[in-house]
């Protein structure tokens, strides 16, 4: 599937790898056509209420190692806190990108996640869908959200190919959430009142333990 293998440059400092995370090699979008093995990171994802995810992101002007390497990080994040889809905004990078999970976007499990830069939805159908939505930003709530059941992005890879793509159910669901990341929009932006105060509350608690 790849047919050249990169070493990665190391001139981000970083934190040693979390030691059940073995050495391994990560795909990079089979458009990238590249393999880089190189020891990967573990970064910490914000929680609501950190402001920070409030900012809104800025594009992503250049198709670079940093780039490459910042997909790589949040890739591995994504998969250790087991979900489907995580925006830079989250690791506290503020670049219009976000990832979302292999089979989520329909691909093989043994793919790489789907990378969207500078995305764009171009398109939203008429037809709704709503269902249980979560957030690696509000760890164990759940709420139902209303979106459209299709959505078009138009986005490019890591490489900074440009490409468009249609999903619809959790797919459509996945780009619509990590694309209002982007704006600083957050789940608890699209519940009543009521269960905005609950999350709150169980987020300000989660804080508090976290924070003793
Ligand atoms: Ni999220």
């Amino acid at each position: 599937m790849a047919s050249r293998v990169v070493n990665a440059p190391t001139r981000f400092p970083r934190k040693p790898v979390a030691a059940h995370l073995p050495r391994r090699r990560v795909l990079l979008g089979p458009a990238a056509n590249v393999i880089l093995s190189i020891e990967m990171s573990i970064l910490p994802i914000l929680h609501f209420p950190d402001q920070r995810l409030r900012e809104t992101s800025r594009n992503v002007t250049s198709f670079d190692d940093e780039l490459r390497r910042l997909v790589a990080d949040m890739t591995d994040t994504m998969y250790l806190a087991e979900g489907a889809g995580l925006a830079a905004i989250q690791v506290g990078t503020a670049l219009r990108l976000f990832i979302i999970d292999p089979e989520v976007a329909g691909r093989q499990a043994t793919e790489p996640p789907m990378v969207f830069i500078n995305p764009e939805i171009v398109r939203l159908s008429d037809e709704a869908q709503t269902g249980d939505e979560g957030c690696l930003s509000f760890p164990g709530i759940f709420v139902p959200v209303k979106r459209a059941m299709t959505a078009e992005v138009k986005a490019f890879d890591v490489e900074g190919k440009p490409f468009t793509v249609e999903g619809s159910g959790l797919f459509a669901r996945a780009m619509q959430h990590e694309h209002d990341h982007l704006a600083g929009r957050l789940l608890i932006d699209m519940v009543g009142p009521v269960k905005r105060q609950i999350i709150k509350r169980k987020m300000r608690k989660e804080a508090e333990v976290e924070a003793t």
